[in-house]
């Protein structure tokens, strides 16, 4: 293992472990899935974390992945995402949502990782061009 790849592989347990704590916070009294998400971008060195939010009107839930991109939209304004860690309790791990997708092809080009797992580790790193083949994002509407 290089240098660069032990660095690389200690910020994503660091990004983990952030994901596993967020996870606590989540509000799910309804679906009682609970989910963490640790996004990194190159505008900050810090993790920027969400959970999901849910509300007794079902459809104003707001997924952890997603509530990350908008904290970072919030805090950083223009957005350059490497990589997110997303965390849930189910064994295998699930990928994101297709919302979630769709929020991440407003921000995200195919290259961007999706490390997927649970509170025992990371189990499955993906691309985002793997997982939504075909995205609709800002250049169709050009
Ligand atoms: N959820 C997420 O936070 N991320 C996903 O990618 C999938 C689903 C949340 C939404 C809802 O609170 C619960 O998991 C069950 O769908």
């Amino acid at each position: 293992m290089t240098d660069n790849s032990k660095e690389s592989a200690m910020k994503i347990t660091e990004a983990w472990k952030l994901a596993c704590e967020v996870q606590r916070r989540a509000h799910a009294p309804y679906s009682k899935f609970y989910v963490g998400a640790a996004l990194k971008i190159k505008e900050s060195e810090d993790f920027i974390l969400g959970c999901n939010v849910e509300n007794a009107s079902y459809g104003a839930t707001v997924c952890a992945e997603r509530t990350a991109f908008q904290v970072a939209v919030a805090k950083h304004g223009k957005i350059s995402p490497e990589y997110l860690v997303l965390v849930t309790n189910s064994d295998p791990a699930v990928p994101p949502c297709a919302l979630c997708l769709q929020i991440f092809a407003e921000f995200c080009d195919k290259d961007f990782l999706v490390y997927i797992g649970n509170t025992s580790g990371v189990q499955k790193t993906t691309k985002f061009g793997d997982l939504l083949k075909s995205p609709f994002g800002p250049s169709d509407l050009k």
